[in-house]
């Protein structure tokens, strides 16, 4: 048994599942824990909860089925794994199904045995059923069994699930939108990131490896009490900085080079997720500083695109537009900038998007476009602010002196009632403070 709820109020879950049941109208939603997963013949990787399993009961366990049915006096069922004392010795000590009961505020508890028994008539009970597929392989063909079963009997009663449906069509929208218990665990996420950019960064000099840099980066996210990094950390020195997702960080940081670093703090389930690129132990080059200054002004121009009522499609424009730019100005694109953009002649050197939403998951749920077009945004949505510029060497599209130079910058965003606050605004970002913060002259 773990730590459940990881500090939240237990009312925050059954706000949450009161809501959810709202939305569900006549359908039944089964929400099973993450899989367990092996990293190497029978060693496994350190157990990641499910976000939305989180989200609506707390729990943070393994083995766990949760079903939130509406209009039911059993609404919100549990199916957990049980006490089994040979597992609890190589795994810790579980509950009982009465003892969960009581712990998540449970109508009915079973334990897991005694799922293929009973979830034919629970998913009866719906007219549709909310399930992911394609993620849990065993339980998917229970839940194949069970809808086989109620639709033959549905032909004959009139009732039954009709249809298969994703949790993400009622839980997405639930989740954009961060509540204060929330948003502090996201502030302790950025915080706890920002101290550690500033160790690793402090200590990164030319001849160090770039595993090096990781190691002081995660053990900084370690001694702050988080559980470690979000996602894998990136250290790309040189030419490694323009692989947008290198983690294998074991190249040596050379004299000249700059050091791109992509990482984030993960705490009680949340993430923070910050990019600086840094030139290690020295002094940004002049075509270096040229491509950081275009970065740092779509980086800037997209923070100020960011409010209650904006579109999200503008932050990605602001940016692109000052890249577009950029690009001309260092000589790599030559026509009129609306045109270049238009014909996406920008996508060599800056292939991904501006923004991504942040919250239970680095790369958070929600769609950044509805059908009535544009996501707008509203207070309690954070999202990254991440332009770059990248300029592989073999690509041929670049002059030699900006082959090799990736540089991206990232910083975390809340949107608030009256504007946006950049979470992560105390990392240095300007080209002399981040030299100096490397320098280690920069005493905050
Ligand atoms: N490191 C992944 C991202 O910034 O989205
Ligand atoms: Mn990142
Ligand atoms: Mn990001």
């Amino acid at each position: 048994m773990t730590r459940p709820f990881l500090g939240f109020s237990p009312e925050r879950f059954s706000e949450r599942r009161t809501r959810v049941k709202k939305a569900l109208g006549g359908g039944v939603l089964l929400l099973p824990s993450a899989p367990v997963l092996r990293r190497s013949r029978d060693t496994e990787v350190r157990y990641r909860p499910d976000s939305e399993l989180f989200y609506l009961t707390g729990c943070v366990d393994p083995g766990v089925v949760a079903v939130l049915r509406a209009d039911h006096e059993e609404g919100f069922v549990l199916f957990v794994p049980g006490r089994d004392p040979k597992a609890e010795v190589w795994s810790g000590p579980r509950m009982d199904p009465s003892e969960a009961k009581d712990l998540y505020g449970a109508d009915k508890v079973f334990s897991t045995s005694e799922l293929e028994e009973r979830l034919p008539e629970l998913l009866r009970s719906g007219s549709r059923v909310l399930f992911r597929l394609g993620v849990h392989p065993a339980l998917e063909k229970l839940v194949v069994e069970a809808l086989t079963w109620a639709r033959g009997r549905g032909s004959r009663t009139g009732d039954g699930p009709r249809a298969v449906a994703d949790p993400g069509t009622i839980l997405d929208e639930l989740r954009m939108v961060k509540d204060s218990e929330e948003i502090s665990r996201i502030r302790g996420a950025t915080e706890l990131t920002v101290a550690a950019f500033e160790e690793a960064m402090g200590a990164t000099r030319p001849g160090m490896g770039e595993w090096e840099v990781e190691s002081l980066l995660e053990a900084a996210f370690r001694k702050g009490g988080g559980t470690g990094p979000a996602f894998p950390t990136i250290v790309g020195s040189g030419e490694n900085g323009c692989t947008l997702h290198y983690t294998l960080n074991r190249s040596r940081i050379q004299q000249g080079h700059l050091v791109l670093l992509d990482g984030g703090a993960e705490v009680d389930l949340y993430a923070g997720d910050v990019t600086r690129t840094y030139p290690a132990g020295g002094q940004f080059t002049g075509p270096q500083a040229e491509v950081y200054h275009w970065v740092l002004r779509a980086h800037r121009a997209a923070c100020e695109a960011i409010g209650p009522g904006a579109q999200v499609s503008r932050i990605h424009e602001a940016a692109l537009a000052e890249l577009v730019m950029g690009l001309v100005e260092l000589g790599i694109l030559q026509g009129d900038p609306g045109e270049l953009l238009e014909e996406g002649a920008y996508k060599p050197h800056f292939p991904h998007q501006t923004s991504h939403w942040l919250g239970l998951d680095v790369h958070d749920v929600g769609d950044y476009a509805t059908e009535s077009g544009p996501r707008v945004l509203s207070a309690g949505t954070v999202l990254t602010v991440e332009p770059g510029l990248y300029f592989p060497s073999g690509s041929g599209t670049a002059p030699s002196a900006l082959a090799g130079i990736g540089i991206r910058i990232e910083d975390d965003i809340l949107v608030t009632s009256e504007g946006a606050e950049n979470l992560t605004e105390g990392l240095p970002v300007s080209p002399d403070r981040v030299e100096a913060l490397n320098r280690r002259e920069l005493r905050e």
